[in-house]
């Protein structure tokens, strides 16, 4: 039950490196269920969440080293149903469902409950699972998938009210690399993380092209060999490092960064008044507070649109910022807990049907504030940075679900933060 103890008013200067994606390092350890050689995977950020998912695999029987960001994996002996216990701690756990189906014909896992950042079903995943050919039963808060005789290429549309779904998508393509036959998954998500994991999946012997766009042809294979991977850099990471240099900072450079997928972010650093610069190789970038920032409104959409994951922490950023900024997130409506405590600090945002409008304050003032989620509490470390006073942060463990060493990133930077154990 850790808190960060935040001392406002330093600026931020100096280099740090992005560490690998977590949302990428995810369903690619999942991945490794689908074979039963060694799976070696490069750069997965040791955070909560990445280490939740290796005692699941580890529960289900694969034998798994880890030493700092690499992790090996080797599913020779697997089971089928994934504990309670740990599944109910993350959802991204879900993950596990289409490659247990493809490599045993059989997967129980647990209906994930509910979520802080709104409503998450898991239709579309099962209705990829079903076009597949997979008998889907729910009992006692679990799914039970069967497909005794091997899943079966389909095609099908993976659109949900509010557009593709990320884990839908890999779990389906997961299912799908062992399946008889050809899958077209439509409508498909096509964030960098989800080309991440098909590249991995390809690295191992499947048959997958069209993934990073909407349409995903994957062409069934018998079996699945070990491989390497590195994991690519985490761009929402990145993203808080940009909004927090741009609301504090004198000059910040984050190395380890991939240009193209902070496009959007990008976009709207720079919109809002600020400066960002990129090294040739686009691995590198420089950002410089601006002179004169203005509010921007913001719409986040699936990628290559504004992420959902930067929306809190770009409210931050705009709460400290002259004008007016209408914030609308059509992925997760409900998705502003960040709101009532930044408001708390003297932050004036008026929230309404999934739209936050933001009038830009000269300053906050420290207050003790609750985490609610991941993304939630990086909003909540950025207004803190810049806020009058000591802020107290609790309930630190939703940040370290998200962000690898997040205190000792800023302190490196110049930030004035502890971490206090409760
Ligand atoms: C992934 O979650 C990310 N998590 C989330 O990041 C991210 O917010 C989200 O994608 C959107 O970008 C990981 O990658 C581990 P979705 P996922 O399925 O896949 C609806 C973070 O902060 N939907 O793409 O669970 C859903 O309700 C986390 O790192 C259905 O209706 O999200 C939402 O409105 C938080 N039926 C929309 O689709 C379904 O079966 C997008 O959700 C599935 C989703």
């Amino acid at each position: 039950m850790d808190k960060l103890v935040v001392h406002g008013g330093s600026t931020l200067k100096g280099a740090i490196n992005i560490s690998g994606s977590k949302n990428a390092s995810l369903p690619i350890l999942a991945a490794a269920i689908l074979t039963g050689e060694d799976c070696i995977i490069r750069r997965v950020p040791d955070v909560s969440d990445t280490n939740y998912m290796i005692q699941i695999l580890s529960a289900l029987g694969a034998d798994v080293e880890r030493s700092s960001g690499t992790v090996r994996i080797t599913c020779a002996d697997i089971m089928d149903e994934a504990p309670y216990e740990l599944v109910r701690r993350m959802r991204a756990s879900i993950c596990v469902m289409g490659p247990l189906l493809a490599r045993k014909g059989r997967a129980v896992v647990s209906l994930p409950g509910g979520c802080v950042i709104g409503d998450r079903p898991v239709d579309l995943h099962l209705k990829g699972m079903k076009a597949l050919g997979a008998k889907i039963e729910m009992e006692g808060g679990n799914i039970t998938l069967t497909a005794p005789n091997g899943l079966k290429g389909a095609e099908m549309d993976l659109r949900g009210e509010s557009g593709p779904t990320v884990l839908g998508t890999d779990n389906v393509m997961m299912a799908a690399t062992l399946a008889e036959g050809t899958t077209i998954i439509n409508s498909a998500a096509a964030e960098p993380e989800v080309l991440d994991l098909a590249n991995f999946l390809n690295s191992l012997g499947a048959k997958i092209t069209g993934a990073g766009t909407r349409r995903i042809v994957i062409e069934g294979v018998k079996e699945l060999h070990g491989v390497e991977h590195t994991v690519i850099p985490d761009r929402i990471e990145a993203g808080t490092f940009m909004a927090a240099a741009a609301l504090v900072g004198e000059g910040v450079t984050l190395n380890r960064v991939n240009q193209e997928h902070l496009t959007a972010i990008t976009q709207a650093i720079v919109k809002s008044g600020h400066i960002v610069k990129f090294n040739e190789a686009g691995d590198s970038c420089f950002i410089q507070r601006g002179e004169n920032p203005i509010g921007v409104d913001l719409n986040t959409s699936p990628y290559p649109g504004y992420p959902t994951d930067m929306q809190a922490q770009m409210t931050a950023l705009l709460a400290l910022t002259p004008g007016i900024s209408v914030i609308k997130d059509s992925i997760f409506p409900q998705r502003f807990m960040h709101c009532a405590e930044l408001k708390r600090m003297g932050a004036d945002i008026k929230t309404d049907h999934g739209m936050a409008i933001v009038r830009g304050v000269k300053e906050l003032s420290a207050a003790p504030v609750m985490a609610s989620d991941l993304r939630a509490s990086a909003a909540l470390v950025l207004a803190a940075l810049k806020a009058k006073g000591t802020t107290e942060i609790s309930r630190l463990y939703h940040i370290d679900r998200g962000y690898e060493h997040i205190d000792e990133k800023l302190l490196m930077l110049g930030a004035n933060v502890e971490r206090v154990r409760v």
